[in-house]
């Protein structure tokens, strides 16, 4: 039968305390003025590159390395921690969304029955991401959804949308809602009364996480739900270009906005009997939203009206709560992941981050489940995060606070792993702002000298790697490589992850002699990591996990 119990590793100890650091956003890429990692003073993360080669690899962290449709996808947190926590590559929920609406099973399931039922007399509504970036959704599974509701009695839709600007260019907004609009269109000359009711930038109107600013969320409600916004407009491409036109604003940050009729009556608020899709197939950003629309104890704001609706998201968002509880696909049944694992053979676990990165370390390494597996056993601790600014004006974060703690809890000895994720590389690397990126990536290379030296002072072992590629390209290539430059000569700031791989070093007093890569496995990528940190606590890692990175060679 199953056990939890793994193996010995033949060759190495256990019992080593071990520093697993996660730089997000902080991928490898040619040496030039965008390349922020190359600009900034990062001695520590230099001489972990510059020193034994059999200490330092690259590994895949975009595409179908991390359970993505196509090579074409660049990595992303979500997918990055859970392949590094999961050890094993699973289709994920941009993949499953794909199939399921590819093959109509999307239609069949007990989700989509479930909203059907309002059909009739309600109205459906569709609320989430409006961009092609395939990090938390993508415009053509939202037109494919569209179409396939309204052929299956959906006579009147309202879409909620929120601008992007992060996973794809600042500015291409604009062009987003006018293909929606366009579908729109088209379904309403068959006689549907579909429609835009309301929109926001995402950073500023309900794509919030880890409940850092609920604010963000309400801002959401109070347009989506209650049809009230300090902006109104007839037409959404026309609200999406006058936001635009405000000083210091951009697509993640539009202000949320109505849709009004003649009347100044807002089109589309939602109302008792109707159905709400959030069509976001990512969890992270979408948990505090569907908590505002499923449950009926809530009160960290004021909902001012309840609407009784039937809410389905486009997956389950959270395994643990079992939140939403209706969803029309069914997202990646991570189990069994290393977290677990390793609980359960003894290893006692620290993790932390800041506020906006601290589920990347719990919730996504633990497969997309919040709580701890045996408090006993773990502890994980959130550090505020600087709310209501953008990250470029205060760009080294929380990464000195993090690393003191991670650096307190190596030295306490009551820890054997102790995990951390330092979010400046790509929080800052989001903003566009080459020269605080440039700073955030300095903080994150000091904080990481910070844990190895407590990892020296206790002859422990690092393990350093990063999720997914950002602060190394900060510009908009063309086929080339080159620079693209916009219709001014400008060079297009590129605020999104990249497809670029991802440095991972060992190293450390406890590392014992003879650790090294393999180099039999050159194709490897963020799965494979989880393998290797089990090797490394002294275990050997289940069958069916990705292969691990290492062996013990002679000396
Ligand atoms: C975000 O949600 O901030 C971006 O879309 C992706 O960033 P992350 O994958 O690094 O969290
Ligand atoms: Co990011």
């Amino acid at each position: 039968g199953f056990s939890w119990k793994l193996k010995d590793h033949p060759k190495l100890p256990k019992g080593k305390t071990i520093a697993m650091v996660v730089l997000d956003g902080w991928g490898e890429a040619k040496a030039n003025q965008y390349n922020c990692i190359h600009v900034a003073e990062t001695p520590t993360m230099d001489s972990l590159k510059n020193g034994a080669p059999e200490k330092w690899r690259l590994v895949k962290a975009h595409g179908k390395a991390v359970g993505l449709p196509t090579d074409d996808d660049m990595g992303n947190s979500e997918v990055g921690h859970n392949a590094l926590g999961a050890g094993r590559i699973y289709a994920q929920g941009a993949k499953l969304v794909d199939s399921a609406l590819e093959t109509g099973k999307i239609y069949d399931g007990e989700g989509f029955k479930y909203i059907k039922e309002s059909f009739e007399t309600g109205t459906l509504h569709l609320i989430g991401l409006l961009s092609d970036g395939g990090v938390h959704s993508r415009l053509d599974q939202v037109q494919l959804l569209l179409k396939g509701a309204s052929e299956r009695g959906a006579k009147r839709i309202r879409v909620h949308i929120l601008t992007d600007g992060r996973d794809v260019l600042d500015g291409s907004s604009v062009g987003f809602v006018e293909t929606l609009e366009n579908d729109l269109a088209k379904l309403r000359e068959k006689g549907i009364d579909a429609q835009v009711a309301s929109g926001g930038g995402r950073m500023y109107v309900t794509m919030d996480r880890y409940e850092n600013d609920w604010d963000v969320v309400k801002r959401g409600w109070d347009a989506q739900v209650l049809g009230e916004a300090p902006y109104k407009f007839k037409n959404p491409v026309e609200a999406v270009k006058k936001l635009r036109e405000i000083p210091n604003t951009s697509d993640q940050y539009l202000p949320p906005f109505v849709i009004v009729d003649d009347k100044g009556k807002a089109v589309g608020p939602i109302v008792d009997g109707d159905a709400v899709v959030t069509f976001n197939f990512r969890a992270d950003r979408m948990v505090m939203i569907a908590k505002s629309l499923e449950y009926e104890d809530f009160n960290t704001f004021d909902r001012v009206r309840v609407p009784k609706i039937r809410y389905a998201g486009m997956l389950q968002y959270d395994g643990e709560l079992k939140l939403p509880s209706h969803y029309l696909v069914s997202p990646p049944e991570m189990e069994r992941t290393s977290g677990e694992y390793l609980v359960h053979n003894g290893v006692r676990t620290f993790a932390c981050s800041e506020t906006v990165k601290f589920g990347h370390v719990t919730f996504f390494w633990n497969g997309n489940r919040s709580g701890y597996f045996n408090p006993e056993m773990e502890e994980y601790v959130e550090i505020p995060s600087d709310s209501g600014i953008t990250f470029n004006v205060k760009p080294n974060m929380k990464a000195l606070e993090i690393a003191e703690k991670a650096r307190d809890a190596i030295l306490s000895g009551k820890f054997d792993q102790v995990r951390v994720n330092l979010p400046n590389s790509d929080m800052v690397g989001h903003t566009g702002d080459i020269e605080a990126t440039v700073v955030a990536c300095k903080a994150a290379d000091e904080a990481v000298k910070m844990i190895l030296d407590a990892i020296e002072q206790v002859g422990g072992i690092y393990v350093v790697t990063a999720d997914h590629g950002n602060a190394e390209d900060m510009v908009k290539r063309d086929k080339k490589g080159e620079p693209q430059l916009d219709k001014n000569g400008k060079i297009q700031i590129l605020t999104s992850h990249t497809l670029e791989p991802v440095p991972i070093a060992i190293g450390g007093p406890g590392l014992a002699p003879g650790v090294r890569f393999r180099k039999d496995v050159p194709n490897g990528g963020l799965a494979n990591v989880a393998a290797t940190v089990m090797n490394l606590h002294g275990f050997e890692a289940p069958s069916d996990y990705e292969t691990t990175l290492i062996e013990v060679g002679d000396n």
